[in-house]
């Protein structure tokens, strides 16, 4: 990719400045839960097409797709994701674009990647003349809610016709600040897998133990063991974390109950060990509780795979990341144990899902996501908008 282009981006990005900020505090004042994203795929739909850009709505209810078309057209088809629901969480913070809708949030920046892949959009569209190939925006419901709009998008179709090879997709993190991104390649992003464990004994006064078969007890002991799951039946280089969040009983300092519910979440980066970890943690649960004379069930909801950003292609956007925006701003960040339905897409057709910097301490955005003063500085949309334009016209979409 030559400079000329690059400057070209940035200057369109710059030009864009203020619609993009606009068309993000719209969509902040007016978020919608997952895949109840009515109006906010109408605006997407609406203002994509004020633009002159095709639009196909409808795609798993609320979400749509646009294609930008180069020369020759058919040649290589690129694909850009940003996902547009918002969280249940009452926002606290004071801004001329708080949200409108009471108990409803964008508290994770889905707000901020949907305006920002428009301004890419925008910026695609005027310089059309100027690739080769295609670029299919996908604009994609329910993120935050499993099934995840991802894999409903895939069954209905999303990356066939036209095929794309490839797809980018880019998330806010108040990990960085404004100006600088992160890219990691191979594992990302954590499967996560809820676990529900409910232990069975009998119960009876809490003076007479022999009397029971104390869930309580048992409970203890499944919790404790197991932890060993993670730390003595797993390769260490493959990260796993296993937490319980919530324990249930109903009886009292002087009574032992009939059951036990604990429930907690099983998160890794290794789709067999994934599956190997569950029956072994089901297997080692049930006879705990055979062993002490109870009983347990355990059941397992399936969320989200684990995310494996592609190697060559995450090499290539990092190295064109930092042809457009320097070395010393084109980070390193640890992987977390976060999840992403984004992933959905990883397994399909490479892959390549970055962070974008949207912290600035100077004008006080420091809170995380999900959090009910969370942030973006706006700053950080004009990169978002020009930086995933160049990484896509970079992708192989060659200037003609
Ligand atoms: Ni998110």
């Amino acid at each position: 990719m030559n400079n000329a282009i690059k400057d070209t981006i940035k200057k369109l990005a710059s030009n864009n400045g203020q619609t993009v900020i606009n068309i993000r505090r719209y969509l902040h004042a007016h978020p919608e839960l997952s895949f109840q994203e009515l109006n906010t795929a109408k605006f997407v739909a609406k203002t994509l097409r004020s633009f002159n850009i095709d639009v196909q709505e409808g795609i798993a209810e609320t979400g749509l797709t646009a294609l930008i078309k180069g020369k020759n057209p058919e040649k290589k088809v690129v694909a850009l994701r940003a996902d547009m629901d918002a969280l249940p969480i009452q926002e606290t913070k004071e801004t001329p674009y708080k949200s409108k809708i009471a108990g409803v949030m964008h508290a994770c920046g889905h707000d901020a990647h949907t305006a920002s892949l428009i301004g890419t959009a925008k910026i695609l569209h005027a310089l059309k003349d100027q690739f080769e190939g295609t670029i299919k925006l996908i604009f994609q419901p329910g993120e935050e809610k499993s099934p995840g709009g991802a894999s409903l998008m895939i069954q209905e179709g999303v990356l066939e016709n036209p095929k794309p090879i490839s797809i980018l997709g880019q998330h806010v993190t108040s990990f960085l600040p404004t100006g600088k991104v992160t890219f990691v390649k191979g594992r990302c992003l954590a499967s996560s897998d809820e676990i529900y464990v409910t232990v069975k004994g009998k119960g009876g006064h809490a003076a007479s133990p022999h009397l029971t078969i104390d869930p309580i007890v048992i409970a203890s002991h499944i919790i404790v063991a197991l932890q060993q799951i993670t730390s003595r039946n797993r390769s260490p280089i493959i990260p796993s974390v296993l937490s319980f969040g919530k324990i249930i009983s109903q009886g009292a300092s002087n009574i032992i109950p009939d059951e036990v519910k604990i429930v907690g979440t099983f998160r890794t980066m290794d789709e067999p060990w994934r599956k190997e970890a569950q029956q072994k943690m089901k297997h080692m649960a049930q006879g705990i509780a055979k062993a002490m004379g109870g009983d347990c069930t355990f059941i397992v909801n399936k969320g989200y795979p684990h995310l494996e950003n592609h190697l060559a292609l995450t090499q290539r956007a990092k190295q064109a990341a930092i042809a457009f925006l320097g070395k010393e701003n084109v980070v390193e960040l640890p992987i977390s144990m976060g999840t992403e339905d984004f992933a959905y897409y990883a397994q399909k057709i490479e892959a390549c899902f970055y962070r974008l910097g949207t912290r600035n301490e100077a004008k006080g955005i420091t809170s995380y996501a999900h959090t009910s003063t969370f942030d973006i500085d706006e700053d950080a949309l004009v990169l978002g908008s020009s930086l995933m334009a160049w990484l896509a016209l970079n992708e192989r979409v060659t200037p003609s």
